[in-house]
């Protein structure tokens, strides 16, 4: 798909001026590596349904089954690398050197394994499980019976990522609520923007006069009110932007 050459150019050109700027990622930015999206062309939640897999109702009434679609999920995870636009948001942040995070509702953890810092976890971590009942929290055994029992308590264990029905874990999304009303630029990529309260995010930015852009190869519902809406995937856009600042 080709890419319009001034947008990238009028980025970069904000970006390079950026006092605090923030990306803020969902499944599309995966999707290069191999994880499907929920949303959008072969979308997940088009052949699976999220209130029996991915509400806190669905855990309660049937762990077993969420588990082992969250078990199918981690073990496809595993095997995936960071592509070309993880890696570039990784450099382009090191490069500017100044202030500068990645908000993401990815579960994956494929963000850190490219390098970057400042990532705040907003859906939780594909990888980790905890007990609500005695606090416990660890890390997945891929192996493990199903659904996993925790070793102090013999409850069930739950998988640390934000189902439907639950709240964000409540310092990251003050820190993201902080971060947004205080930054310059947006720099959205690969989320439909459809899932609520992350989607807010880039309105307490606008409040704050900060520049919104996005890349997606489909139109997102917010896509009128960015001042650029890049059409293209991730992997495309992101290296081409931190090329433009080498
Ligand atoms: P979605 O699946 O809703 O949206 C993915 C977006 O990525 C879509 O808009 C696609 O068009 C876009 N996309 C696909 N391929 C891309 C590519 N190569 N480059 C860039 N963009 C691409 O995913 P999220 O917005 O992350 O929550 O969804 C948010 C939450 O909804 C998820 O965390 C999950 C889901 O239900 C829970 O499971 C609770």
């Amino acid at each position: 798909m080709a890419i319009n050459a001034d947008s990238l150019a009028q980025l970069r050109g904000i970006l390079v001026k950026s006092k605090r700027f923030v990306f803020l990622t969902g499944a599309g930015i995966s999707q290069e590596s191999g994880i499907p999206t929920f949303r959008g062309n072969g979308g997940l939640w088009k052949t699976h349904d999220p209130a029996k897999l991915a509400t806190l109702s669905s855990f309660h009434e049937n762990p077993s089954l969420v588990w082992g679609y969250y078990s199918y999920r981690q073990k496809l995870i595993s095997k995936c690398q960071p592509n070309p636009a993880h890696l570039a948001i990784s450099k382009i942040k090191e490069q500017k050197k100044g202030d500068s995070w990645v908000l993401i509702q990815n579960v994956d953890n494929l963000h850190r394994l490219a390098g970057s810092k400042n990532i705040i976890e907003l859906h939780g971590n594909i990888f980790k499980l905890s007990c609500i009942r005695c606090g416990y929290s660890g890390y997945m055994d891929m192996d493990m019976v199903l659904p996993p029992k925790c070793t102090n308590c013999e409850s069930v264990l739950e998988p640390c990522v934000v189902m439907f029905e639950e709240a964000l874990p409540q310092k990251e999304w003050a820190t993201s609520i902080e971060l947004s009303f205080s930054c310059d630029l947006v720099f959205i990529a690969g989320t439909s923007l459809n899932v609520s309260p992350v989607n807010t995010l880039p309105s307490y930015a606008k409040d704050n006069n900060a520049v919104l852009a996005e890349v997606n190869p489909e139109e997102t519902w917010l896509s009128r009110f960015m001042d650029f809406s890049i059409k293209g995937s991730s992997a495309d856009v992101l290296p081409n932007i931190y090329n433009l600042m080498k």
